[in-house]
């Protein structure tokens, strides 16, 4: 990865350490018996194990690490949340949502493997990540972790913020700061602020802590998909392994096309300027999640 600063080297450490780890568990979660049809199995792994930046898990991790203690459980639910995250990449790239056809540098699902196959390789993995959650974790943390994804990937967050998305796009209508942001909150931040919960609860993290983690997430959710659109608008399909410059063709409500490319810069800034203030009460045990959130705002993929 490029774009390596001072302030984002804790990040890119932590990465580095974990991302194989996790990939290894995502391949074992993704090696299923012989009742998976070979091609589901295939379209599967060609999604989930294709390079992303894994950076949902690596804040389950984070949270849990700040809290006090990164454990097996961590892992568990930081898979859980790359499952689902993935199947909404499947999902969004379809032909009747976004109709992308690159993702994480590889033909996006229904590319290589056709929309029917591309359909059931995202509700698989949606169905597993709570398997996966249920099967994992004790009894008492599996419930709560399966009621905070299912919140977060839900009709009043993910699949809200989707369909709101799509509904602009088609209708054209009049949009405003905050009814985007309403958008970016669910389609992107919800997901966000669940990996940091997941992480706090399997820490056991005090009252304190978990407030600090939802300031922190809401503002860095936001300023992440802040940044996806600035990087629509002026990144390369090299750096993104997706294709560019495309909100605009399909009149997608973005930050950008609202308030100029400045103007999102300096609000993606402040967000993240407000989402590391957030963390003072873990003192020197939030230097990772700190560190994450410069990289989110100079990311260029
Ligand atoms: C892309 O997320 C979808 C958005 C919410 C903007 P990422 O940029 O985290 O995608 P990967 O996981 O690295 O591929
Ligand atoms: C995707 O937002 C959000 C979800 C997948 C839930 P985008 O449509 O902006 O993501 P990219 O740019 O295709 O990765
Ligand atoms: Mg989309
Ligand atoms: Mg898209
Ligand atoms: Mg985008």
């Amino acid at each position: 990865m490029t774009n390596t600063s001072v302030s984002n080297r804790p990040f890119h450490d932590f990465a580095q350490t974990h991302r194989p780890a996790l990939d290894e568990v995502l391949s074992k979660y993704s090696t299923y018996s012989q009742d998976c049809p070979a091609e589901l199995q295939e379209a599967i792994r060609h999604s989930l194990l294709a390079p992303g930046k894994r950076l949902r898990p690596l804040l389950v991790l984070m949270a849990a690490d700040a809290c006090g203690s990164l454990s097996e459980d961590a892992k568990v639910a930081a898979c859980a949340v790359e499952m689902i995250h993935t199947y909404s990449l499947i999902h969004d790239d379809l032909p009747a949502m976004d109709d992308d056809d690159m993702r994480r540098g590889r033909p996006s699902c229904h590319a290589k493997f056709g929309e029917a196959t591309a359909i059931l390789a995202g509700d698989a993995l949606l169905a597993q990540a709570f398997q996966t959650l249920a099967d994992g974790l004790p009894a008492k943390m599996a419930a709560r972790c399966c009621s905070i994804l299912g919140f977060a990937a839900g009709p009043a967050a993910l699949v809200g913020g989707q369909v709101a998305d799509l509904a602009f796009e088609r209708d054209q209508s009049e949009g405003n700061v905050e009814f985007l942001q309403a958008i970016h909150r669910r389609k992107t931040g919800a997901l966000f602020l669940a990996s940091l919960q997941m992480g706090g609860i399997i820490a056991d993290g005090s009252d304190e802590q978990m407030e600090s983690l939802e300031t922190y997430g809401k503002k860095l959710g936001l300023a992440f998909q802040i940044t996806d659109d600035l990087l629509d608008w002026q990144g390369t399909s090299q750096s993104m392994g997706k294709r560019v410059q495309k909100d605009r063709e399909k009149g997608k409500l973005t930050f950008p096309g609202l308030l100029g490319v400045d103007e999102s810069r300096s609000q993606a800034a402040a967000l993240i300027a407000g989402s590391i203030e957030a963390l003072a009460v873990f003192g020197d045990r939030a230097v990772r999640l700190e560190s994450l959130a410069n990289y989110v705002l100079e990311r260029n993929r």
